[in-house]
């Protein structure tokens, strides 16, 4: 027989009651929370790994405000490598392996490899390696031939200036502000190059205090992988290339092709953390915690895309998955992500609330100028497209890239999507949102009384509300003025 649970709630079915608070202001409390068991992060957010939400130019946006972004894994192993790579290459206390050529390549290829990688300068080796002089755009930007070797242009070793390995910052910084240089090669008493440190990854540094970082000082990233198909190789290449984490996204994760793909993971590509989901039970957590993951998504159908809950009637309300899966993965530590169903910040305080340590957000950053893709004009406003990874439109992409040959007519009528395609509304820059979204947990946990999240949840006492409840909740009665 069938069995029946009284109810499940989400989000706008309940609120905080407000707590005696000696917090006097926002600014006082910590939002820093765990990703997983090895990562820390300053805040609780992460952008989805959805092809409308993160790649790189996301991703950094993410790690510099504190919190991580996980790139979809809709393209293939070497696109989503060069997206990682992206992410470790744009901000490190020393770039470990800087962009290198040989003192009789040409002209021409500099330029090729300086266009192709977006860097400004190359540093030049001998055939050991040993440091011999820096190309910069500066130096090349006037000459015409380009089948001349690059040793006519840069500016020879004994021009330059050096440092070497293991200097500190703050020397490092003196030293580019005496010469008046942007690059500072690293260099062992042999002469081989070591590294590189640059005025940008410094500036960036002090920019971004409480960007989300490794400890090499390059920005955290993640990045989500399937359970068939090539996904231990593509594991393995996005652990080489730096990701910190490692997401095994699947519409329903409490599967046996989960676990078995979590087991084979913990042999060959046994680095950084493993994150898996999605689930919406403490079963189904607690069978994913057992195989021993560092953090389990939760979230069956809350997203503002999903249509898994009317296509196929299965889910759970947001809030009592987050409650139910967070108690059970608190008996062994495990953090848990509270993914989709996000609308605002009061949302996240919720989330953290009952238990979560962090938040994944797909629709509300799928709109910023950070989000892959263009802006489209609609009746005079701008929007993005903001798509559910099992819509109609991306399962075809995906079996046009992944399976050319088997895509035909009639494949559109065998696809059963369980997402929609759909516009947001343009919202301008990632971390303006971030910050409004932030902002309202800070102040949330002020009306809890609490500095930390970790007493947030301890704190925390919801109640339920009606439907009038949630009518007083909105602004009501005005008429707004835009
Ligand atoms: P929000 O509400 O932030 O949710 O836009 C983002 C999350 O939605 C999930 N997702 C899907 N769920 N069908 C689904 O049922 C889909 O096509 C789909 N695409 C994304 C995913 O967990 C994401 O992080």
């Amino acid at each position: 027989m069938a069995s029946f649970r009284p109810q499940g709630l989400t989000y706008d079915d309940v609120l905080l009651m407000p707590k005696r608070s000696d917090v006097a202001s926002r600014k006082h409390v910590n939002t820093s929370t765990q990703l997983s068991r090895n990562i820390t992060l300053s805040i609780p957010i992460v952008s989805a790994n959805m092809d409308t939400v993160t790649e790189a130019q996301m991703a950094i946006a993410m790690a510099r405000q504190g919190g991580i972004g996980i790139i979809h894994r809709f393209m293939s192993v070497e696109q989503q490598v060069r997206q990682v790579q992206q992410v470790k290459r744009a901000q490190s206390a020393v770039v470990e392996q800087p962009y290198t050529m040989l003192a009789n390549q040409t002209l021409s290829e500099a330029r090729h490899l300086m266009a192709e990688q977006d860097v400004t300068g190359v540093l030049v080796l001998d055939e050991r390696e040993r440091l011999v002089g820096i190309l910069t755009a500066r130096d090349i930007r006037f000459a015409t031939d380009g089948t001349q070797p690059i040793s006519n242009l840069m500016t020879p070793q004994e021009r330059l200036i050096t440092a070497a390995p293991g200097i500190e910052a703050d020397r490092a910084r003196a030293m580019l502000d005496k010469h008046k240089i942007e690059k500072l090669p690293l260099v062992d008493d042999s002469g081989k190059l070591y590294g590189l440190i640059t005025s940008r990854d410094l500036l960036q540094t002090n920019r971004f205090g409480n960007a989300a970082r490794d400890g090499k000082g390059r920005l955290l990233v993640g990045a989500a992988i399937g359970v068939v198909g090539d996904y231990v190789e593509r594991a393995q290449a996005l652990l080489k290339a730096g990701a910190d984490a490692l997401v095994i996204d699947i519409a329903h994760g409490h599967s046996e092709g989960v676990v078995n793909a979590i087991r084979t993971l913990k042999k060959h590509a046994p680095s950084g953390d493993l994150i898996a989901g999605n689930v919406a039970t403490a079963d189904g957590t607690r069978e994913l915690v057992a195989e021993g993951v560092d953090a389990v998504k939760v979230g069956v159908g809350p997203g503002s895309i999903c249509t898994t809950r009317i296509v196929t009637g299965f889910g759970v309300p947001q809030l009592t998955a987050v409650l139910e899966c967070a108690e059970e993965a608190a008996k062994s530590g495990v953090p848990i992500i509270a993914d989709g169903g996000i609308k605002q910040s009061g949302d996240i305080t919720k989330a953290l609330a009952a238990g979560a340590g962090t938040v994944m957000i797909g629709n509300l950053l799928a709109g910023t100028r950070e989000s892959p893709g263009y802006t489209v004009l609609r009746n005079g406003q701008r929007y993005k497209i903001s798509r559910g990874m099992a819509s109609l439109s991306a399962t075809i992409g995906r079996r046009e890239r992944e399976a050319p040959e088997q895509v035909s007519d009639d494949g559109f009528n065998e696809v059963v999507p369980e997402g929609v395609e759909a516009v947001v509304p343009y919202r301008g820059e990632v971390t303006e949102i971030i910050y409004q979204l932030v902002g309202g947990v800070r102040s949330g946990m002020s009306y809890c009384g609490v500095r930390t999240l970790a007493d947030l949840r301890e704190q925390a006492e919801f109640v339920p509300i009606t439907g009038a409840g949630m009518r007083e909740s909105l602004p009501h009665d005005v008429q707004f003025l835009s």
